[in-house]
């Protein structure tokens, strides 16, 4: 397997997970959660949603939340945005990064924004003026409904990766059947370095049934970890944020490492065991 030796995650957690949860989460416990995946060494986070806050109830406390964060020089910082509004707020709260979206389904993307995908793309228009011809920097792939697999994602890229060259790849993928680390490895493979995570694996589209969390942060970051492939996140930060997220939302998260442990973990000896260990040659 050829993997790049370092990638950039971006935390999606206070955005892609917060919008799904059903009870109000307070201003401060945004906050909170975002300053403490600052801290872990996050490179990127996407904060909130500058949507309408009939869409996304959760997230109509955008501008404080941005506002009470305390920025970390090495984090960027970046909004969801659907409109040219969406822009304005984003750019008056000052985030860093604005990421767009567009589905590339006619139904889901009026589901989610109201808008045909031209609709959308000439909203767009006017805040990037026109995705990559118009200067978008990136693109992020997303399987909002976890149905991709790994040759898929390999032959999406395969296609599309030599067509935009200078483009900055993302993929965004949801554990909903599995798949996502399998995918995040597929892409990798074909060369993508910036992949979307969520702590603790929270996540899910209010606007497609049944999708359910993102992969989750600190899964992706200890398989990365371990297969010595570089974050530049600390690892154990990162555990302890996600079990001050269970108790936040106030249930326990999909994610795996919380439960069983880095694979550094060990465990004693039955007794007995120790003393029958034959001696080696
Ligand atoms: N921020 C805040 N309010 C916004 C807004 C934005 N970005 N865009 C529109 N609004 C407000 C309008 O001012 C208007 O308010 P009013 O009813 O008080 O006059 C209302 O929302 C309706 O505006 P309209 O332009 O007709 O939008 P719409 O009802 O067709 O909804 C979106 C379109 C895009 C605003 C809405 O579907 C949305 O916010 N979707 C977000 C979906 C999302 O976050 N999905 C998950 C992530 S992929
Ligand atoms: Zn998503």
């Amino acid at each position: 397997m050829k993997l790049p030796k370092r990638v950039t995650v971006c935390e999606v957690g206070t955005r892609d997970g917060f919008q799904i949860e059903p009870d109000f989460i307070a201003t401060e416990r945004k906050i909170e959660v975002v300053n403490r995946l600052s801290a872990t060494g996050m490179p990127r986070i996407e904060v909130t949603s500058f949507v309408s806050p009939k869409a996304v109830p959760q997230l109509k406390d955008a501008e404080a939340v941005m506002a009470g964060i305390a920025r970390r020089s090495g984090t960027r910082y970046s909004a969801l945005v659907p409109n040219d509004k969406g822009a304005v707020r984003a750019v008056d709260a000052g985030v860093d990064d604005i990421h767009t979206v567009v589905s590339a389904s006619e139904s889901h993307n009026l589901a989610n924004v109201n808008m045909t995908i031209a609709e959308s793309l000439a909203k767009l228009e006017s805040v990037v003026r026109r995705l990559v011809d118009l200067g978008a920097k990136g693109i992020g792939l997303a399987d909002t409904t976890g149905m991709a697999n790994p040759a898929q994602v390999s032959r999406v890229l395969e296609h599309l990766a030599p067509r935009f060259p200078n483009v900055e790849w993302t993929l965004h993928t949801h554990d909903t059947r599995a798949m996502a680390i399998p995918n995040i490895l597929a892409a990798m493979e074909m060369g993508v370095s910036h992949l979307d995570a969520s702590i603790g694996g929270l996540g899910g589209c209010p606007f497609a049934p049944g999708a359910s969390g993102n992969v989750c942060t600190e899964d992706l970051v200890h398989c990365l970890d371990a297969m010595g492939i570089e974050t530049g996140i600390d690892l154990d930060a990162l555990i302890e944020t996600s079990k001050r997220v269970q108790e936040i939302v106030g249930r326990v998260l999909p994610g795996q490492i919380v439960k069983a442990g880095k694979w550094t973990r060990r465990y004693p000896l039955p007794d007995g065991v120790r003393e029958r260990i034959p001696a080696r040659a």
